[in-house]
């Protein structure tokens, strides 16, 4: 029988995707900024945003050069902003340390922010055709079943012995076709539930689907029930058009996206705008529970609407405070929830950005 990559090449050859974005001119920066975003998110989301990225940020020094705030703008809904965080430092340090240029060098790569050994290994291997593993979920799948490696894929055990799979599977020619193949095969045909495995090029000695329990592989981590959380989200408004943002702390969730103002359940509304300097006017009314997951817990939001005096535009420290205007929106980065919340009040034109 041919070997495994043989198979597979053939197969990415005929049913394999090679028309996305960043398969068109695959320079390190493109692919780096792809895999990047594909992480935990699906192509059919990505590709907007990929290529709205790509207009604003031409280059890697042009990411470097750019305000946080811009980045985090053009990332909004797509979710995991670490990521847009970490890309921006690593913009920074290539531009200021490696002359603008990606490195090359497997260690180097997996040295920058937000960059483990399989996405830096996938870089490599699509702008270069560099020889190097991945093993990204999708892959995990693939070999599991091929290979019917039991545990959790987290487990360092199980971690070994797929990266040693990984690598003696992959071949010293057609790399970068090779990786695409594996993802591309993990993402459409050995897919989670239901795999497609009459038409795999891998069935003839996949050994889960020699036993048929393609649905034990990979083995499944013991999961508590997410933890729930609650705040509440005080949307201030002034005369209707200005909508009072703070900005979050660089760290934790939604780190440096612009989000409403939270107060915890003890403290009284009155006596938190007095604090702030805010005169409110009217009625504070309490709209209906919103709730966000998490990976680590469910936040349930009470969103609690007041409305100010429109003197208090000129208090507060630009830094921390925004005046949003959705007829006339800055280019912040704004946490999920917020987005929705903002869009409820206001007319639907304004949820463009809403596309994750
Ligand atoms: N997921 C991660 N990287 C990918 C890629 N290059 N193509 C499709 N899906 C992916």
């Amino acid at each position: 029988m041919q070997r495994l990559s043989e198979r597979l090449l053939e197969w990415f050859d005929d049913h394999g995707r090679h028309n996305l974005p960043w398969q068109i001119d695959p320079t390190p920066y493109r692919v780096w900024v792809s895999e990047i975003m594909l992480q935990q998110t699906r192509v059919a989301t990505v590709v907007p945003y990929f290529e709205r990225f790509m207009r604003h940020f031409g280059s890697i020094s042009d990411l470097a050069a750019t305000d946080i705030d811009e980045v985090l703008h053009l990332w909004s809904g797509l979710g995991y902003y670490a990521r847009a965080r970490n890309l921006h430092r690593a913009a920074a340090i290539i531009a200021t340390q490696h002359g603008g240029k990606l490195p090359r060098e497997i260690a180097t790569l997996t040295g920058l922010p937000g960059l483990g050994r399989s996405s830096a290994g996938a870089i490599l291997a699509l702008a270069h055709g560099d020889r190097h593993p991945i093993l990204d979920g999708n892959v995990k799948r693939v070999l599991a079943r091929y290979h019917k490696v039991a545990g959790w894929p987290g487990a360092s055990r199980v971690q070994r012995e797929l990266w040693s799979h990984a690598q003696s599977h992959t071949p010293h020619t057609r790399v970068a076709a090779y990786t695409q193949a594996m993802m591309d095969l993990g993402a459409t045909v050995c897919v989670r539930s239901n795999p497609q495995c009459d038409h795999c090029p891998l069935k003839a000695d996949c050994r889960a689907y020699a036993t048929g329990t393609q649905s034990h592989f990979p083995g499944q981590r013991k999961r508590k029930p997410l933890p729930e959380k609650s705040t509440r989200f005080l949307i201030v408004r002034a005369r209707n058009t200005a909508t009072l943002l703070y900005r979050r702390p660089p760290a934790g969730i939604w780190g440096g996206l612009w989000s409403f103002p939270e107060i915890d359940a003890a403290e009284d509304v009155g006596s938190w705008c007095r604090t702030l300097g805010l005169d409110r006017i009217g009625e504070v009314v309490e709209k209906p529970i919103l709730t966000h997951t998490f990976t680590h817990f469910r936040l349930a939001i009470t969103p609690i609407e007041i409305v100010v005096r429109d003197t208090a535009h000129t208090v507060m420290d630009p830094d921390r405070w925004l005046w949003y205007n959705v007829n006339k929106p800055k280019r912040v980065g704004l946490a999920k929830p917020v987005e929705t919340l903002l869009g409820a009040a206001q007319p639907a034109q304004e949820l463009k950005e809403n596309t994750g």
